[in-house]
């Protein structure tokens, strides 16, 4: 027994094969912990109505770090057709238990770094000066505020009366929308706290200061929306001036940043970003260095010390029933690597880390992503590694 416990969340497809990789590298490098596995994802929905089960929580609120692979998650009338005939036509809704379960543990920042591997084939590169190919370093983190904004499930088709009435009290709404008729309107809002603006603000700063960023850039779009983008990059300028004078306080609009990044990503260092626009910023910088098989983060709350960690991709359905993975697990062990951080076992999460770069560099074991195929079943036959092979790759190096 140590004195650790970790949750494992496999969820579904992709998701349970990386998850027990990770969970192998992390023993093979000397974690101490127990894990204790936790239900999740559409299976259970499946059979219970409900993909986030209280047990999944209860077993979060008591040991506090998860290890999170990925979920299935599908439209609302594909969600109905898949549950048992006990449940069908009962009154359940379903929503993504991993959006829930952020929402559930008020994991309001998220982080996701993206680095560039030296030796990845599937850096980015770029024409530079006399038709010279430039590999760019990115080194940026992303703190994507995880709760709130347009993803915090505020929203209406037909909206109710008390509420298509207080819209109407704002000109631009009786001006603009006015006409249409309510059964006709859909409303998602886009709401900020100050209270988590500022956090994931701070967050942003405090992380530049520690790992030594120059700067931190507010990425959202403060000259159109006014209200929500205006109070994220004013409460980041007022932060910056009482705190964080040695740190430059950059603003890029999302749209223009997402040119800016393949033009100049080695420029840029901390961004910060509402919901939604962290989310797409955050899967722009992972193209560059790798996509999906790279992408890593983390989500927590700093009051409560819960955190939850798992790599950006999904369940990748269609390579699930391969009968040998062919996944890159490297998102997942750098998800690990990200928890090794948060309950200060750097050391062991150094060593993974220089383990993985050192696999990548030397590039004999590829995934298929690395080696640029398309991800049939016969990949490995073809010469790439599968996502047991690419593990064990990295382990050998440990
Ligand atoms: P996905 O991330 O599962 O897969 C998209 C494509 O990316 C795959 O077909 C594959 O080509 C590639 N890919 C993903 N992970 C990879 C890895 N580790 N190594 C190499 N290639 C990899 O996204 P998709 O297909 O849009 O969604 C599939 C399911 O996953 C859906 O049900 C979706 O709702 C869910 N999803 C869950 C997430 C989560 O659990 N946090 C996040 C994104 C999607
Ligand atoms: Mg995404």
């Amino acid at each position: 027994m140590s004195n650790r416990t970790i949750v494992a969340m496999p969820g579904d497809g992709i998701g349970k094969v990386v998850l027990d990789e990770a969970i192998k590298v992390l023993n093979k490098a000397g974690l101490n912990a127990d894990y204790v596995e936790a239900d999740i994802g559409w299976e259970f929905w499946c059979a219970e109505g409900n993909p986030l089960p209280q047990r999944t929580l209860d077993l979060i609120k008591i040991h506090k770090i998860g290890l999170f692979g990925a979920i299935t998650s599908k439209p609302k009338d594909e969600a109905f057709e898949g549950l048992v005939p006990e449940l069908q036509g009962k009154d359940l809704v379903y929503s993504s238990p991993i959006v829930s379960l952020r929402q559930h543990f008020g994991l309001d920042i998220c982080l996701r770094p993206c680095r560039t591997y030296t030796g990845n084939p599937l850096n980015f590169i770029r024409r530079g000066p006399n038709d010279s190919i430039e590999e760019p370093e990115v080194d940026v983190a992303i703190f994507r505020q995880n709760t709130e904004g347009l993803y915090g499930g505020v929203e209406w088709s037909n909206p109710p009366d008390k509420v298509y009435d207080a819209l109407m009290t704002h000109p631009k709404f009786s001006q603009n929308f006015g006409d249409a008729p309510k059964e006709e309107v859909s409303v998602s809002t886009r709401i900020f706290t100050k209270k988590y603006t500022e956090r994931i603000v701070r967050a942003a700063f405090e992380h530049a200061k520690k790992y030594g960023y120059k700067s931190v850039t507010v990425c959202e779009k403060p000259n159109v929306i006014r209200e929500t983008s205006g109070m994220m990059y004013k409460m980041a300028q007022q932060i910056q001036k009482a705190d964080f004078p040695g740190i430059e306080l950059w603003n890029t609009n999302i749209d223009a940043q997402m040119m800016w990044l393949t033009k100049n990503p080695e420029n840029y260092g901390v961004i910060v970003a509402g919901n939604m626009f962290g989310d797409i910023v955050s899967d722009g910088f992972a193209g560059l260095i790798g996509g999906l098989g790279f992408a890593c983060s983390a989500q927590y709350n700093p009051e409560t010390g819960i955190g939850v960690f798992e790599p950006t991709h999904g369940s990748a359905p269609k390579y699930a029933d391969y009968p040998v993975s062919i996944v890159n697990p490297i998102a997942m062990i750098e998800s690990a690597c990200m928890m090794l951080d948060f309950i200060d076992e750097q050391t062991i999460a150094e060593k993974i880390r220089k383990a993985v770069s050192e696999v990548v560099v030397e590039g004999k074991i590829q995934t298929y992503d690395m080696a640029k195929m398309s991800g049939q079943a016969d990949v490995v036959e073809k010469g790439a590694a599968s996502t047991t092979e690419m593990a064990d790759a990295i382990i050998e190096k440990l």
